[in-house]
């Protein structure tokens, strides 16, 4: 019988990860099929619930339900995802226990190793303090990077970076407000934009132009609708390095297949089929 997996959020219709992760398994001739559930917050356990007692292999979950599932006592954090605060893939053990993680880190982390891009060491501006930003910088700061989170709301940045510092990991951070990025941006190795500038269809907006940036510099836009934002394209204009949001999308994706499987999977036809899926 086909295994079920899914993926839980509210809205659900343009999530690409059905497309991705049936690639996936098609590619590895795996009988399971991944599906998208409109699931609304109050209604999150039981849909939990139901999947488990319906055999399901795994879950995802989406907006706005990654931090509403940290509220449900029968799901058992791994630390990350406790810290971050919230949960991005729900494993079914086999005695019956529910475990959360939080793959979106590690994603973010693998999309700028593909890029050969290492963290620990590097001068890092997060720009945003959403729960992408919380995310990305709990990693960025687990692998030992110098962190400072900018942001339009001063007192957010100053807070996650205080939260983060608190967890006594290797990394250094501080927060501060977006009138010190340029200043910053000089000095930086990788700029990373978790903020929804440019996001369609505000597809001009960006958090910096080519006149900030530098080509000594990584530009990673977790924004990937448009395929190429603005600040990519203003990062392309400076001369630096740029990685695709679409490498976070596929890999936090990967790390969620191989929690449910144990299996590795076909990354490059997942990040084909994203890539199509986003063209049309
Ligand atoms: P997510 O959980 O997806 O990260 P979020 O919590 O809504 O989403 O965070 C969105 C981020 O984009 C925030 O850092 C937000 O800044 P504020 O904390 O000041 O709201 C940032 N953001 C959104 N629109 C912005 C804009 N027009 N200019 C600058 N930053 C913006």
């Amino acid at each position: 019988m086909k295994r079920v997996f899914g993926v839980f959020g509210d809205p659900i219709g343009h999530s690409l990860s059905p497309a991705m992760h049936n690639a996936a398994f098609s590619a590895l001739g795996m009988d399971c099929v991944y599906h998208a559930f409109r699931v609304r917050p109050e209604k999150l356990e039981k849909a939990i619930l139901g999947a488990e007692a319906m055999g399901f292999g795994g879950l995802n979950l989406t907006v706005p339900l990654k931090e509403e599932a940290l509220k449900l006592e029968f799901i058992k954090p791994d630390p990350l995802a406790e810290r971050i605060g919230a949960v991005n893939t729900v494993v079914f053990g086999k005695t019956g226990e529910i475990r959360g993680y939080n793959t979106d880190g590690l994603g973010a982390r693998q999309a700028l190793r593909e890029a050969a891009v290492e963290m620990g060491g590097s001068k890092v501006v997060v720009a945003g303090a959403g729960g992408a930003a919380r995310a990305v910088a709990f990693q960025l700061a687990a692998d030992g990077a110098e962190i400072t989170i900018i942001n339009r709301t001063e007192e957010r940045a100053v807070e996650l970076a205080k939260e983060i510092s608190a967890a006594a990991l290797p990394g250094k951070i501080s927060g501060t407000g977006l009138s010190g990025l340029k200043e910053l941006l000089q000095d930086a190795d990788i700029l990373i934009n978790t903020t929804t500038l440019g996001m369609h269809p505000n597809t001009d907006a960006t958090i910096a132009t080519a006149k900030e940036l530098h080509s000594d510099l990584t530009v990673f836009d977790i924004v990937y609708n448009p395929l190429e934002t603005r600040l990519l394209k203003e990062a392309k204009a400076a001369g630096a390095k740029t990685v695709s949001g679409v490498l976070m999308l596929v890999y936090q994706g990967a790390e969620a297949f191989k929690l449910w499987t144990g299996v590795e999977p076909p990354v490059e036809i997942m990040k084909k089929t994203v890539l199509e899926a986003l063209q049309t």
